[in-house]
């Protein structure tokens, strides 16, 4: 039996919430915001699952990462206008990470807000972006830059949209249910380390387990004043890992983009790995996070310029304070510490165990 959440629905009635939830809101007009992707593969299963089929329009954006941007806000703003949207007016947001983090900040901007759904596609915005209400794009190539907190109305699970998602997206979305391990609990971490799709049902389990979590802490602390910095594990420096292989791939270096998961996968070994320099973490847990990681994401290389770059970024990580650059890291598997600040020497250190592993 699933946990019940406020807002979020996973069991087999979601889509009945999902269809109730309208006739409450009873919206002038909706709009469904897609990419590409979950246009051709999303779209018309959602039009099979809701009771309401007119006042239905269509907005899609090109997929992928470098298309969450302010440019392309501008784009739906106008589309939005044009099509006649009114502050009664529903978004509803299908799609990954992308689509959720752009429509949730276009549905909290347009006429000062209006209602909006997330129906996340993708494994990585079902347990971690659709959930908490940020919304937002980057700037330039720094992640998540600009953008608000409002949570939406309603978030819909339906894992089936699973079945439509590439084998890399779906390690890049388990990067964030081992972050939860790690963050929360031996005994989730002890599941999910061996997370497949082999079982649907545990595999669907797990998912659960992975939304309660994040819902549990950003319920708890939703403007990021204490514990839901513990949610930024592996992303100080998996965030940017990910904005400087973004950059260096646009200039046409021969570095390859970086999905979400896999910068943060690498952000997870380096932090545990300062972890247990500062704060005793167990070297056979360490190993044991790096085995794991290793085993499933592919192994970047970095050269010494590579690593000053990337700490040169750390700079704009969202939970610093003036001139100081604050980590989460960790004693045990469930025992954090935020605010931590990290000589640069160690994490030059950091990233000699991930190569030498
Ligand atoms: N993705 C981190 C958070 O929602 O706080």
């Amino acid at each position: 039996m699933k946990k019940r959440l406020n807002k979020i629905y996973g069991d087999t009635n979601a889509w009945e919430s999902f269809n109730s939830q309208l006739d409450i809101l009873k919206p002038t007009k909706i709009f469904i915001l897609t990419d590409e992707n979950t246009k051709e593969h999303c779209f018309d299963v959602f039009l099979t699952k809701t009771t309401h089929n007119h006042n239905i329009h269509s907005l899609t954006i090109p997929a992928g990462e470098n298309h969450k941007t302010i440019v392309t806000c501008l784009h739906l703003w106008n589309q939005l206008s044009e099509m006649g949207a009114d502050r009664d007016s529903l978004l509803i947001n299908l799609g990954g990470g992308v689509v959720t983090d752009i429509g949730g900040f276009i549905a909290c901007t347009y006429r000062r807000g209006i209602s909006f759904i997330n129906i996340p596609t993708s494994l990585l915005a079902m347990v971690d972006a659709s959930v908490g209400g940020k919304n937002g794009v980057d700037l330039g190539n720094l992640k998540n830059q600009i953008g608000v907190i409002k949570t939406p109305n309603q978030v819909i699970i339906d894992t089936a949209f699973l079945n439509t998602l590439p084998p890399d997206q779906m390690t890049s979305g388990w990067a964030e249910m081992l972050k939860h391990g790690l963050i929360y609990s031996e005994e989730y971490w002890d599941k999910v380390k061996n997370f497949t799709n082999n079982d649907i049902e545990e595999a669907n389990n797990l998912i659960w387990e992975s939304i309660c979590i994040k819902n549990e802490i950003v319920t708890e602390d939703p403007y990021e004043k204490g514990r839901r910095k513990t949610l930024n594990y592996g992303h100080t420096l998996g965030h940017a890992i990910e904005s400087y292989f973004m950059h260096a791939s646009e200039k046409n270096t021969k570095k390859n983009e970086l999905l979400h998961g896999e910068a943060v996968a690498i952000g997870l070994i380096l932090e545990t790995y300062i972890s247990s320099q500062l704060f005793n973490f167990s070297k056979e847990r360490l190993d044991e996070v790096t085995t794991i990681i290793n085993s499933h994401f592919r192994k970047v290389e970095f050269n010494e310029e590579d690593i000053s770059e990337i700490i040169k970024l750390l700079i704009y990580d969202k939970k610093n304070k003036g001139d100081s650059i604050y980590f989460v890291l960790l004693n045990d598997i469930g025992d954090f510490n935020i605010n931590c600040t990290v000589e640069n020497s160690l994490i030059y250190e950091a990233f000699d165990y991930y190569k030498n592993f």
